[in-house]
């Protein structure tokens, strides 16, 4: 049985306001996405070869959390486009066989939304239960509660004397996923997408969705070894507000919605405290992947890595339909080439980091640009968007050497564009070598090599900073077995392994070179071998 399109695809997130803009007026927008899915995937060898697109959130919206804050699930936001531009990219990406998943946001909404400004406008209103409101004084929140973006979690409404909880932005009021109609009014608006022809979602904090009925405080945290991710405000432990036992029934209610059509998929934005978690959440009745995010906190040793892979090994069931899904790179964090930049040593350590994420058993997320080698942006203090420091890493595709990087034609792209005299993609698109050319080239092999995409991992061991694995998978001949080896020390490193036949190299030269027992690695270099049969 052939494994469901999601456990093998290549999937590009683009950050659509910084992809490319059509009409001129500084910002990415839909139709400068059709106008490059064949850079995407043309069906041939000349173009990335990427399978999926996660378009970032495209609904209408105040854009205080730049499209995390909806205003109208069922809509596109004017700057983006509209509904005919969308149908017409989402055909044109299914005419190439490059499916489209869309961000959806269902633990808040914006505080524009029609739902939230029915909600505030009064106790008695019929959507005032649809968010989180708690009747009190001003300066005594009802909990201890807190934003992830820092300050409590709880902003004071005057006008009906009471508090409301957001987990982010004050903009972004919580939805509350006890109340039935609000379920409904979520179901409605992801059928309403998948209607149109969408073939999934990215579920935004999806471990977020249920708070406790009672609002009790959270205990401080104790354990420092646990894994938050963004608490600002001093450390608490997330029982209350966040990984409810109750958000996998909502969860289960979204994955109906899906199951109602064919091949759709919803991957998770999961944060959790301890990995084993994330099998809840990938039980045949939820979602079909979960981020692991662990890589994004790992330095550059093969230790820090290979412990995330045999972890995450260790606790998914993958006998039962779990598989793991990583990435390096998102809107949320610095790029991966920046955050292990290392003097001339940047480019060799981006090139075997993507070895690693497209060789390594689960599905692959690659973010926009960095095919191409692009670094974090320098977003000077005046031009900056993002209310949490998040613009250095969304600034606009870098396309070619010309004005802001061929990503538009205006003079105030609405984020400045990087370093795209160097690094462009018209610079890159013909040369082999090239950043650009070597993701095209592991794309592809990952994509002829069954082993690569369905195989068993197993460890090999190695010299301690190199990550040695080998993915296997039988077929007609026996069993095909590929090692991957993966040196991120600075120095040369040579190994005992099995025989074989190098069929990629980040160095090159060394592609079709037998390896007879021993392998030498340079400094940074990561190879893929073919064992002998
Ligand atoms: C997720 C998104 C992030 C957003 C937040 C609130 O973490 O990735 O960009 O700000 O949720 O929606
Ligand atoms: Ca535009």
């Amino acid at each position: 049985m052939n494994p469901p399109w999601w456990q093998t695809a290549v999937f590009y997130q683009i950050y659509p306001r910084s992809f490319a803009d059509s009409n001129g007026d500084g910002i990415g927008d839909l139709d400068g996405i059709t106008a490059h899915l064949d850079y995407l995937n043309d069906g041939t060898d000349r173009s990335l070869g990427i399978d999926a697109i996660w378009l970032s959130p495209i609904n209408p919206s105040p854009l205080k959390d730049w499209g995390y804050d909806v205003s109208d699930y069922c809509g596109i936001h004017p700057e983006l486009g509209d509904l005919p531009s969308f149908d017409r990219m989402l055909a044109e990406a299914h005419r190439r066989k490059i499916r489209i998943i869309l961000d959806l946001v269902p633990n808040h909404t914006s505080d524009q939304h029609p739902w939230f400004v029915e909600s505030r406008s009064s106790r008695r209103n019929p959507k005032r239960d649809w968010y989180i409101w708690v009747a009190g004084e001003p300066d005594r929140p009802p909990n201890n509660w807190l934003s992830s973006f820092g300050g409590p979690a709880w902003e004071y409404d005057p006008a009906t004397a009471s508090w409301y909880m957001h987990s982010f932005l004050k903009e972004q009021p919580d939805l509350n996923y006890r109340n039935p109609e609000v379920v409904e009014a979520m179901h409605a608006a992801i059928a309403f997408w998948l209607d149109r022809g969408v073939d999934g979602f990215r579920v935004d904090v999806i471990s977020y969705l249920m708070k406790d009925a009672a609002l009790r405080d959270n205990p401080p945290l104790t354990d420092s070894n646990i894994f938050t991710r963004r608490d600002p405000q001093g450390l608490q432990l997330h029982l209350y507000d966040q990984e409810l036992p109750e958000a996998h029934d909502v969860i289960r209610g979204f994955r109906r919605v899906l199951d109602r059509y064919r091949d759709r998929m919803m991957v998770g934005e999961v944060w959790v405290r301890e990995q084993k978690a994330l099998a809840a959440f990938l039980r045949p009745d939820q979602i079909q992947l979960a981020f692991n995010f662990r890589f994004f906190m790992c330095p550059w040793e093969a230790a820090a890595f290979r412990n995330v892979i045999e972890e995450t090994e260790d606790i998914l069931p993958l006998k039962s339909g779990a598989w793991p899904t990583y990435t390096l790179s998102n809107h949320d964090f610095s790029r991966h080439i920046s955050r292990y930049q290392s003097g001339d040593e940047t480019e060799a350590r981006a090139r075997a980091a993507i070895v690693m994420l497209l060789t390594v058993r689960g599905t692959p997320f690659l973010y926009y640009g960095e095919e191409i080698g692009m670094r974090d942006g320098n977003v000077p203090f005046f031009a900056a968007r993002d209310k949490v420091g998040r613009d250095h890493c969304r600034t606009p595709m870098q396309w070619s050497a010309g004005k802001n990087g061929g990503f538009s034609v205006s003079d105030h792209p609405w984020l400045p564009v990087g370093d795209c005299a160097t690094i462009n993609v018209e610079r890159q698109r013909d040369d082999d070598r090239s950043m650009l050319g070597f993701y095209r080239r592991l794309i592809r092999l990952r994509k002829k090599t069954p082993a690569l995409l369905e195989g068993s991992y197993r460890a090999i061991p190695a010299p301690g900073d190199c990550l040695v694995f080998c993915r296997e998978r039988p077929d007609e001949k026996g069993i095909q077995s590929v090692m991957v080896a993966i040196n991120f020390s600075g120095a040369e490193r040579r190994f005992d392994s099995p025989k074989g036949t190098i069929l990629l190299s980040t160095i090159e030269g060394r592609e079709g070179e037998s390896i007879g027992g021993s392998l030498r690695l340079a400094a940074n270099e990561a190879v893929i071998v073919e064992s002998s049969r």
